[in-house]
């Protein structure tokens, strides 16, 4: 098969990588991709949101599967415009990702079948908006319902923090993102990222993980789009998967189907495991990014096999299987980061780090002058696997260690809380 991969990240990285290990593969190209994808994929030059230009790539290249990474093509309907081509694509159509492209939307589907989650209101003005907060009282969480690039969410511990926030979206501070604000009630909790590989009907468990968005060690500063994972996320038990699947993921699937808007590629619940269970945050409608990236580590099954199948409809007929082992990866990131990253300074020794038994996803990195070079804000993502988080945690800095790279800086502490947990099941 030929496939194209489109996105440029850690995320797209970790899939082509993935996919270049499948017997199916005959060439696989990706758009924009990175550095890092070497000879695993021949780059090209796309204008992504034009989706009959790629079209017409896909057409002269014979490309027989598409691959959408990110979410924003996703949420502007390029699955919907290639299939209309004749293009098969692994990816929700543009109704489907507004699991992830509104959140008002998915809080509505929460409401209408009965999937446990914050409670909430809707608004798109500030005077109902406000009222609506000072009832409640803080904390108290405020979401712009559109994309925001991982900013649009506010976790207001005051009241007058919660009123600031709305003002905030409602003066454009997320553009057309914020002109419709979610307030939700705060819940308490342990995290989890909870994946599942859809094809429309059938929603097959595709693993667990855990991100952390913080910034700095401890899970101080400002959020980011995540600064390392690891999986499996021990408080996914077996039995808290079962319960997932049973009141969100397959109500969401019937609740969708019911809708007219099927749902067909990586249903991304982002959940919150509080004393009466699991609860949906939100949607996110393709892999996680840094999730993908310790996912591909234990995936044993052909992902290009899968891949297929939910493009088919034939997941009913599939499972995944999983290494034991657990994989861990730290996100090295530009100073600067999550504000605005130094670009351009000199990465070196990732040979020496790899040596380590580390899989290193490149995420933001560019060839400058022959020198590979730091081009963003998460610019590599050091993965490493072991027969304990603690183990994999230890292989990743011992990897990170040897990375020659001043200007770039990590989180020291990925994966704490489970090594935390091994240490006292011990
Ligand atoms: P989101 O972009 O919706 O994933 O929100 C970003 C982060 O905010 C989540 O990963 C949670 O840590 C936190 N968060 C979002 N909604 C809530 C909520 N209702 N209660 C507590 N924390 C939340
Ligand atoms: N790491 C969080 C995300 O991909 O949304």
């Amino acid at each position: 098969m030929n496939v194209l991969l489109l996105g440029s990240g850690g995320r797209e990285h970790a899939l082509g990588w993935k996919m270049s290990a499948s017997p199916l593969l005959t060439k696989l190209y990706a758009s924009p991709g990175n550095p890092g994808f070497g000879r695993v994929a021949e780059l090209v030059k796309l204008d992504i949101s034009d989706h009959s230009a790629v079209a017409a790539f896909c057409q002269e290249k014979k490309i027989d599967l598409v691959v959408v990474g990110p979410e924003a093509p996703l949420v502007a309907g390029i699955a919907d415009d290639l299939r209309a081509w004749g293009i098969r694509v692994f990816g929700p159509s543009k109704a489907a990702a507004r699991l992830e492209g509104s959140k008002g939307f998915t809080k509505d589907l929460c409401a209408k079948f009965n999937i446990p989650t914050a409670a909430y209101g809707r608004f798109s003005d500030l005077v109902s908006a406000k009222a609506y907060v000072e009832k409640t009282g803080a904390p108290i969480v405020i979401k712009a319902d559109g994309l925001a690039a991982g900013k649009g969410v506010t976790i207001a511990m005051t009241l007058e923090e919660a009123l600031a926030a709305l003002e905030a979206c409602f003066d454009g501070a997320f553009g057309a993102a914020g002109a419709e604000v979610v307030v939700e009630e705060y819940l308490t909790g342990e995290e989890a990222s909870f994946f599942c590989l859809c094809d429309g009907a059938t929603a097959l468990p595709f693993g667990t993980a855990q991100d952390h968005k913080r910034v700095g060690d401890g899970d101080t500063g400002p959020n980011t789009g995540g600064m390392g994972a690891y999986s499996p996320a021990p408080v996914m038990t077996p039995e808290m998967t079962e319960r997932s699947m049973r009141e969100i993921i397959e109500p969401t699937m019937r609740g969708m189907a019911n809708l007219g808007s099927p749902f067909a590629g990586i249903l991304f619940a982002g959940l919150m495991i509080t004393d009466q269970g699991p609860k949906l945050i939100e949607y996110n409608t393709r892999f996680g990014d840094p999730e993908c990236q310790v996912l591909m580590m234990r995936l044993k099954d052909d992902l290009l096999v899968l891949l297929n199948a939910a493009v088919d409809g034939q997941l009913a007929h599939m499972s995944a299987r999983w290494s034991d082992k657990a994989a861990l990866t730290v996100v090295m990131a530009a100073r600067g980061y999550p504000g605005t990253p130094e670009k351009g300074s000199v990465i070196r020794g990732l040979e020496e780090a790899a040596s380590e038994g580390a899989e290193i996803f490149h995420a933001g990195t560019a060839i400058n002058g022959g020198a590979l070079v730091a081009n963003g804000g998460r610019v590599l993502n050091v993965t490493a696997t072991g027969a304990t988080v603690g183990e994999a945690q230890k292989k990743a800095y011992a990897a990170v260690d040897r990375i020659d790279w001043p200007q770039g800086f990590c989180r020291r502490d990925i994966g704490w809380r489970a090594v935390e947990r091994e240490k006292a099941g011990a």
